[in-house]
């Protein structure tokens, strides 16, 4: 465990909940005490004792006493097979022997897991370990004490990092981390080397923005979970930090602190419409620079890599919280917004003409409830609903308490549409007609309720768990796990599913799809052990309130 001294401020950088706790806000200015004494009591509590504490094994419990458990790190579990009745799903074990066949050596080692299991399609990139695909995974093994495969990947992953990347004649940053890789096996030299793509093979040649900021966040999660901050310490992973968050610091013509992103940026890695500002990357990037917070040690260059993110994480917070929130007092704001204003007084500062509105989002919007759009940028608000951006919004507390409990009100409150029968839509509503040829560009792939286009993903099933539990709602995660119990192990884990409710098994699904499966062993483990939402959690720093913007029917 190490130490590091920023402006007389101590912190430790692995298992110390006020690290998590950390008012980034006040990093560069007064130094804070640090609580020894509760931190003390918190490391010597055995995980065993957290783990099989009556109180905690009820998950309603959870918010109340998340905030201990992510004090300790999640050393020393048994696997989840053997405690606790785990395995009182029958598809559990089934689960963790797809997850086993998944696996990928490297030179003998344990490197990741294969996208998809499935021979029965044309394999395109399926064979390859994808960065976002292996979050889950790692997770679990995470969950179930097996930490050397984590460790691995983010070890070679790195080493990736660091090749020459190159599409045709153009350079790619220093920084970028790869989509996927891949062993390859010289059988005349019987030797194995890694093959990366970072997008100069990828269809559509899109670029992996996620890919670092999920490494970063594995990185945390992996510190977080093994207690041991040597892996992060090391001077390859410091920089490895620093070059991912170097390519978004930046200076440039920016005038949003968001992050201004290609169509295909991230899970959705087809040309979709999320080009702009996409919510999924914004909430990663928010939520990567709270975690490289907690893992640069601030001494040397990241010392102003940290004074970086202090700053950026108050211009992102405030940005996202004013612009991208919508409820219904929001809605009902931008709709009677006046247009063509100039100056600094200006309400409508993106100029958005309310009959751009779409018809559906004044249906959709509950009474209660609320999420943060997909898109906000000049004249441009994507009112769509996006999964993953709203789950990281929450776990990140890039949403404020409120706004987590308003996302979770509408998820009950929009059940049907957005979990169905198989949770968890990516997005919603579906793109059709005219609209679908021109955003999509007439993609066969992602035609309505299909695909990336409204379809409904398996996977998202973990983040959907884990919102739950840490704004207090398991039992939202349960009745969403007993609805994907009733079908994927039968349909043999199909990568996503097509129709408005979700029940047809995709289009062109992969069956054994990796992150289906690891996302739903996630899903039962935290359910079972609400400490583990510790790994990917982070806890709202109290300073950071919530600005709202002034609105018209605020100022009569
Ligand atoms: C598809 C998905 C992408 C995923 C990949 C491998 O391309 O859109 O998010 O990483 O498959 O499963």
């Amino acid at each position: 465990m190490s130490t590091f001294n920023l402006n007389g401020v101590t912190k430790k950088t692995d298992t110390d909940e006020d690290i998590d706790d950390i008012d980034f806000s006040k990093l560069l200015e007064k130094p804070r005490p640090l609580n020894i004494d509760r931190l003390l009591s918190l490391d010597e509590r055995s995980l065993t004792e957290l783990s099989t504490s009556p109180q905690l094994r009820n998950a309603e419990n959870a918010p109340r006493l998340l905030h201990d458990c992510v004090a300790s790190p999640s050393i020393g579990f048994n696997t989840p097979r053997s405690v606790h009745g785990f395995e009182s799903h029958p598809m559990v074990g089934e689960a963790w022997d797809a997850l086993r066949r998944s696996m990928v050596y490297f030179r003998g080692q344990p490197v990741g897991t294969i996208a998809a299991v499935d021979n029965s399609e044309e394999k395109l990139n399926y064979d390859q370990v994808f960065v976002r695909d292996f979050v889950p995974s790692a997770l679990a093994f995470l969950m179930n004490g097996e930490t050397e495969i984590v460790r691995n990947f983010l070890l070679k992953t790195l080493r990736l990092q660091s090749w020459e990347k190159k599409i045709d004649r153009f350079q790619l940053g220093e920084g970028v981390m790869p989509a996927s890789f891949k062993v390859f096996h010289d059988p005349v030299r019987n030797h194995e080397t890694l093959i990366a793509d970072f997008g100069e093979s990828a269809i559509g040649r899109v670029a992996p923005v996620d890919s670092g900021f999920w490494w970063i966040i594995l990185l945390r999660a992996y510190t977080k979970s093994t207690g041991d901050s040597s892996l992060a310490d090391m001077p390859d992973c410091q920089k490895g930090i620093r070059l991912i968050l170097s390519l978004c610091l930046s200076e440039g013509f920016d005038t949003f602190p968001t992050l201004l992103c290609a169509d295909g940026c991230c899970m959705i890695d087809r040309r979709m419409g999320v080009y702009g500002y996409p919510i999924e990357i914004q909430a990663l990037f928010f939520m990567s620079l709270r975690c490289a917070l907690l893992l640069l040690k601030p001494e040397g260059e990241g010392k102003e890599m940290v004074e970086q993110i202090v700053k950026r994480l108050h211009a992102l917070s405030y940005h996202m919280r004013s612009y991208f929130w919508l409820d219904l007092k929001q809605l009902n704001d931008i709709y009677r917004y006046k247009t063509e204003e100039y100056s600094h007084t200006a309400v409508n500062k993106f100029n958005v003409i309310p009959d751009s509105l779409p018809e559906w989002v004044f249906d959709f919007m509950p009474p209660n409830g609320g999420f943060f759009i997909g898109n906000v940028s000049p004249a441009r608000m994507d009112f769509r609903w996006f999964a993953l951006g709203n789950c990281i919004a929450i776990l990140s507390s890039l949403a404020t308490p409120e706004q987590s409990t308003a996302i979770m009100d509408l998820i009950e409150a929009r059940w049907e549409e957005l979990v169905g029968e198989m949770p968890l839509k990516v997005c919603y509503p579906a793109i059709e007609s005219h609209e679908w040829k021109i955003v999509t560009g007439c993609d066969p792939k992602n035609t309505r309720w299909s695909y990336h286009n409204g379809g409904s993903w398996p996977v998202l099933l973990w983040l959907l768990t884990a919102a739950c539990i840490k704004t207090g709602r398991p039992q939202i995660a349960r009745r969403a796990i007993e609805v994907a119990e009733a079908r994927l192990h039968k349909d043999n884990w199909p990568e996503y599913y097509d129709g408005t409710v979700g029940r047809y098994v995709g289009k062109q699904a992969r069956k054994c799809q990796t992150w289906s499966i690891a996302g739903y062993l996630v899903a039962k483990m935290m359910l079972e052990d609400p400490s583990h939402v510790g790994m990917v959690a982070l806890e709202e720093d109290k300073q950071m309130k919530p600005v709202m913007r002034r609105s018209n029917s605020w100022t009569c």
